[in-house]
């Protein structure tokens, strides 16, 4: 982890001093629903288990600190991103339509912990 805040953190993945990996969640105080607001991994990385381990270390946090819920929104069309979270078991939720700035929808994704 390289940055925690009150709400926020961060994780990231180097290889050989680059940085090849991130992500960042938020744990809100009020609400036992953590949020995934982005996880990336670079092309020449991919495949390779980082985003897996990524996606890992944030479930694990979010355990620790007792939350119940991970949400989090991916573009409909992001086949990989989507097959990585349904196989740490997040459900597909739902569609927000025009989500992104290029009227992309996204796809609602929720994981019960
Ligand atoms: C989504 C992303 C983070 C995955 O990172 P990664 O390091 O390549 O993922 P992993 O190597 O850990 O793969 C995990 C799973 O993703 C899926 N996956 C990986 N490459 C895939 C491909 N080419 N096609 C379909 N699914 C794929 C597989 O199910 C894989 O599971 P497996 O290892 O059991 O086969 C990466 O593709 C990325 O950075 N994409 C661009 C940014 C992005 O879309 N972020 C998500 C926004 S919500």
């Amino acid at each position: 982890m390289i940055f925690k805040s009150d709400t926020y953190k961060i994780w990231v993945c180097s290889f050989k001093g680059t940085l090849v990996g991130y992500s960042i969640i938020s744990f809100p105080k009020k609400i036992k629903k953590a949020r995934i607001y982005s996880i990336a991994v670079l092309k020449k990385f991919h495949g390779r288990g980082i985003g897996r381990r990524l996606l890992m270390k944030m479930v694990k946090e979010a355990q620790k600190g007792n939350y119940e819920k991970i949400s989090l929104e991916v573009a409909v069309d992001n086949l990989k991103a989507i097959t990585l979270y349904e196989k740490l078991n997040f459900l597909k939720t739902g569609l927000k339509k025009g989500y992104y700035s290029d009227g992309k929808a996204a796809m609602t994704m929720l994981l019960h912990l």
